[in-house]
């Protein structure tokens, strides 16, 4: 039994602790938000916060989440930068086939978390690991931009 903190909740996972994280969250916590991609850490697309930073749950043991935060894309509806980034998600039209984007969002939060103001190169290092095949990065850009004047 591993048991973590989720999205602000104690729960616990009865899997073997090399579960990767998010297959517990998908299969056993059914939180289907957080989307597989590649499952080799390369697309972005399962990407959650561990303690508030960015990481791929696709390659994340649940054994290395023991008694930590995840927090994923259900609990942003109700985060002040989550509300604001998925805000400016809404109004950029940002979503195309929509797969990539909970990952998207995700890291777009954990960067605003740490950086207020955001340059286009503290914008690219961050979100350089979340691939989209629709092509959205131009309008990731400017909605991150935009949460963050509204944040501000
Ligand atoms: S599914 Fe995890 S990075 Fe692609
Ligand atoms: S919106 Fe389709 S993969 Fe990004």
């Amino acid at each position: 039994m591993v048991r973590f903190e989720l999205n602000g909740k104690a729960v616990s996972v009865d899997a073997d602790p090399s579960t990767p994280l998010l297959w517990a969250l998908r299969d056993n916590l059914n939180l289907t938000g957080t989307k597989f991609g590649c499952g080799m850490a390369l697309c972005g697309a399962c990407t959650v916060h561990l303690n508030g930073d960015a990481i791929r749950s696709c390659t994340t043991p649940i054994s290395a989440v023991a008694n930590q935060k995840i927090t994923t894309i259900e609990a942003q509806s109700t985060d002040r930068i989550g509300r604001a980034v998925t805000d400016a998600w809404v109004k950029h039209d940002v979503a195309q086939c929509g797969y990539c984007q909970s990952g998207q969002i995700m890291s777009a939060v954990s960067l605003l978390k740490g950086k207020k103001n955001p340059s286009d190169t503290d914008i690219d290092a961050a979100m350089a690991g979340n691939v989209c095949r629709c092509g959205t990065y131009t309008r990731v850009r400017e909605a991150i931009k935009d949460a963050a004047k509204a944040i501000a």
